[in-house]
């Protein structure tokens, strides 16, 4: 376990004016042991409960039990293979079982899993309860708790099930991520890169230069980029909340991010790692296009590679990956939409990416025949 060190630096708040609701985002250092005040600002509901995982709550739950005078944790087990109605109901009969009515706010403290499911439970409780999302993870610091995105998975996909709910607030420490295993660190940190590419040189090149800081948990690095990834979500989610067009481009990496995910039964990758492959195919069927110059395509793929190691892919066919794409959300119409980087810092959304073109890039990034 890393060490923390507590250094001065003023919070960082980022506005998030969805047309659903407009909410902040604060990233600060040390700010879970003032998570009860924080609560209290935001002026949600006072009855509160924090929704997490045994193993998040034996890391950190008595920091937040401190911080809220006590408050007593609903604990459900988080995983990927827990995201489901099952578990959210577990949430449904804590809440019936106290008796929590309208002037209750769920407070998630976890990861996507736990913000997902707990968000989905406080969007459908009694039609909708206060929600404040204290994510754990840098995937849920710098993704899921923006955005209102909540809901579970179904045995037959990912995401089936859900609905848009918007949180009152969204209240980050980076401390947190002190005892994040690497592997769970670096799954974020390629959703970082993917903002990178979609929008922000800048940060594209800060993931490479501050890398040893970044994995070194140092708190100004991490501030810096999940403040500016933040930044780069918010505005998203406030120009297209329900996603029906700019923000299709935070899909970049993910249509065969998530068909790697699918035909390796969400066993092998952990949801980064799958888009990191996802972002490197889409850079192969840009550049063979010309729509990316090969130097931006080579400085992804060297900024991947330096990332560290990604599980193999050698076993998996390219045949398997262009079924599993076909049942994607992103399928409109039958069109597969494909989001190709135009450079470092840029996007274009295209359906007219044959087969022949997506199953060249998968053989040419490692994919048997
Ligand atoms: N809602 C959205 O917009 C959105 C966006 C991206 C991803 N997601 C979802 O997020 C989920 C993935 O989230 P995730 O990567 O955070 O996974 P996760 O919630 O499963 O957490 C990963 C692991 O880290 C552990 N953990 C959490 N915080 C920790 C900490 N501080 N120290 C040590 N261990 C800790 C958890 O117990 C878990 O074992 C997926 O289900 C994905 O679909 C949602
Ligand atoms: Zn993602």
């Amino acid at each position: 376990m890393l060490s923390y060190h507590p250094v001065f630096m003023p919070p960082v708040r980022i506005d998030v004016p969805t047309p659903s609701r407009a909410y902040a985002v604060t990233i600060e250092d040390g700010s879970l042991d003032r998570v009860g005040r924080l609560l209290d600002a935001l002026k949600v509901p006072e009855r509160r409960f924090v929704v997490s995982s045994p193993g998040v709550w034996r890391l950190h739950g008595a920091r937040v039990a401190r911080a809220t005078r006590g408050v007593e944790p609903i604990l459900v087990p988080d995983g990927e293979r827990f995201k489901q109605l099952g578990t959210v109901m577990r949430i449904y009969d804590a809440l019936v079982k106290v008796a929590a009515d309208r002037s209750s706010t769920i407070v998630t403290f976890g990861g996507g899993v736990i913000g997902d499911m707990a968000g989905f439970a406080a969007s459908t409780y009694l039609r909708g309860i206060a929600l404040v999302h204290v994510p754990t993870t840098l995937l849920a610091q710098v993704d899921s708790a923006i955005g209102g995105k909540v809901g579970v998975n179904h045995p037959i996909g990912k995401n089936l099930i859900g609905s848009f709910y918007q949180p009152h607030g969204v209240i980050i420490d980076p401390s947190v991520l002190g005892t994040l295993p690497r592997r769970e660190f670096r799954a974020g940190l390629y959703e970082v890169v993917k903002y990178g590419v979609t929008s922000s040189p800048g940060l594209f090149e800060r993931v490479g230069r501050d890398m040893k800081a970044i994995f070194d948990r140092d708190p100004i690095a991490l501030s810096a980029i999940i403040s500016e990834s933040c930044q780069i979500k918010a505005s998203v989610v406030a120009a297209d909340e329900k996603e029906s067009g700019l923000r299709r481009i935070l899909n970049f990496g993910h249509t065969a991010g998530h068909a790697l995910e699918a035909v390796t039964k969400y066993k092998r990758f952990r949801h980064g790692e799958a888009v990191a492959y996802g972002m490197l195919v889409a850079a192969e069927i840009a550049a063979r296009r010309t729509v990316m110059d090969e130097d931006s395509r080579q400085a992804l793929v060297n900024l991947i590679t330096r990332l560290g190691p990604l599980p193999p892919i050698a076993d998996l066919s390219a045949a398997r990956m262009l079924e599993a794409m076909q049942h994607d959300k992103k399928v409109v119409a039958g069109r597969l939409h494909f989001v190709l980087p135009t450079g470092i810092g840029g996007t274009a959304i295209v359906d007219d990416v044959t087969e022949k073109e997506i199953r060249a890039a998968l053989l040419r990034q490692g994919f048997k025949k």
